[in-house]
């Protein structure tokens, strides 16, 4: 077998995989990043953010053109949908980046193994690949292999019929009715793409609500403005079984008629993915929910091996882990790394989108913490209002004592990028105050960031 030292090596090239590789090449190490995909990235660069964000995009053009366009004043003969070519620019978006991503780590010199890693001990990795098995040995060594979809019992997976998001990136022709299971991030964003292609959509819900986590009066008001849109929400429905039958599905729901469908969409979770990593062999024993437990500084229990991202507690987000992957590396090298948990946004691409840094009001009511609300709409900016997109509201939570922002919760038009502002004031300690007194240029969508901050106190200008 054919063996190579390096200071650090990596297993998975996903956001956290990637981004370590990178930070720690900075720095100096000699490192390898190991991965069984030929394109680096992971899910979100291959199979997860970006392609459902192109197709998201994609569609949400062809939905305005059909919708929207005549009553702005654009008049366009026949609006037609070009599946194919709609999927091919995806994959072409996919492409580009994961080649990005190739290219980075030549000019970083991260040496990259194609192959599955695994354990073999606290100091070594296997890598089983085309050319047969390859054995590394290294001073650390993190863990970085991501997660993979949640399955549920009784529901039988043919991975084509009936399958996870990666499927549904992909579907040949528009389904006629698609069932949705999961009213998640997941179930949302692929039921949105899918519903303005022309499918019927129905999503069945376990819970009352949809959204689970986020908060909570942003999930109603964005059940109702997807329910305008067409998706057909099922709530309390809890699905016992689906299976393929004949060209179609038919999807259980315990107490309810049988659903029949074109295709079906099990979004309910995702699993950290441990598959063939040998954890035992350096004594690392995953818990009772699949995840590697790690300390503080992503340590786990055998010496030098480490591990970030969806394998781990905590969000599963690109961004989440790439956070982690930086703070590990520094960590390593320097003896200092932190990811601050509370400043983490989390966004949902759908159409308006939902954006959220910090506490909910439930978390801050269940842990006691006295706040002050300032709530302000995006029908009262000019900006939302020459856009045409008017629908929803920031809502910025902050200390009733120091006024520090210790939540805000968006959904309108560009909500994951007028959260990053939010997601700084947090991560600085800042006062709704402090907001209210910055200065945002005019006409645009941050100036109902800033209007929520004034509100806070009372004194909103424009409504
Ligand atoms: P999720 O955890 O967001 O939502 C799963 C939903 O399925 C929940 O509402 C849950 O109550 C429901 N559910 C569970 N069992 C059920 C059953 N038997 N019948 C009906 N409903 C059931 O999971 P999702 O959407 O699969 O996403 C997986 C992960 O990927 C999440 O952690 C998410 O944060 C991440 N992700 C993030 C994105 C983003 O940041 N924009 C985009 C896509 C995924």
């Amino acid at each position: 077998m054919a063996n190579a030292n390096h200071d650090l090596v990596i297993i998975g090239a996903g956001p956290g995989g990637y981004v370590a590789a990178i930070r720690a090449a900075q720095l100096g190490l000699n490192t390898a990043c190991v991965e069984l995909e030929d394109a680096l990235g992971g899910t979100c660069l291959r199979v997860g953010c970006i392609p459902s964000k192109a197709l998201l995009e994609s569609s949400e053009l062809y939905n305005e053109a059909r919708k929207t366009f005549s009553g702005i004043g654009i008049k366009v003969p026949l609006v037609e949908l070009d599946l194919p070519t709609m999927l091919e620019r995806k994959d072409k978006v996919v492409k580009g980046l994961t080649g990005g991503i190739a290219h980075l780590f030549k000019k970083n010199k991260v040496t990259r193994y194609l192959g599955h890693g695994r354990l073999a001990g606290p100091r070594t990795v296997i890598v089983k690949g085309p050319d047969g098995e390859q054995e590394l040995t290294a001073k650390n060594i993190i863990i970085a292999t991501g997660s993979k979809v949640a399955q549920l019992r009784g529901v039988e997976f043919d991975w084509d019929r009936i399958g996870g998001s990666t499927e549904a990136l992909s579907y040949p022709t528009v389904p006629g009715h698609l069932v949705v299971i999961g009213a998640g991030v997941i179930g949302l964003e692929l039921g949105s793409v899918w519903n303005r292609l022309g499918s019927r959509v129905t999503v069945l819900e376990y819970l009352e609500r949809i959204l689970p986590g986020m908060d909570a009066d942003v999930a109603t008001e964005a059940q109702k403005l997807f329910t305008k849109q067409g998706l057909e929400f099922q709530l309390g429905s809890k699905v016992t079984g689906a299976r393929v039958e004949g060209d179609g599905c038919v999807v259980e729901v315990d107490g309810r008629e049988p659903i029949q469908a074109d295709r079906v969409l099990v979004c309910v979770g995702r699993v950290p993915n441990t598959d063939g990593l040998n954890l035992q062999s350096a004594g690392i024993q995953p818990d009772r929910r699949g995840q590697v437990p790690v300390n503080d500084h992503f340590a786990t229990e055998a010496p030098g091996v480490y591990a970030i991202g969806d394998v781990i507690r905590g969000p599963m987000l690109a961004h989440k882990a790439e956070e982690e992957g930086i703070a590990c590396v520094e960590h390593i090298v320097n003896g200092y790394g932190h990811v601050n948990y509370n400043a983490i946004p989390s966004v949902v691409y759908t159409h308006p989108e939902i954006a959220s840094v910090g506490k909910t009001e439930e978390e801050l009511t269940e842990a006691g913490v006295e706040y002050n609300k300032g709530v302000f709409p995006f029908v009262g900016n000019g900006r939302a209002r020459a856009l045409g997109q008017t629908e929803g509201r920031v809502k910025i939570l902050a200390d009733k004592t120091t006024d520090r922002v210790l939540g805000v919760h968006i959904i309108g038009p560009r909500a994951g990028d007028l959260i990053a502002e939010c997601a700084v004031a947090i991560e600085f300690g800042a006062s709704a105050e402090d907001i209210a007194r910055t200065s945002h240029a005019h006409p645009t969508l941050a100036e109902v960031v800033k209007e929520a901050a004034f509100a806070v106190d009372g004194r909103a200008i424009h409504i």
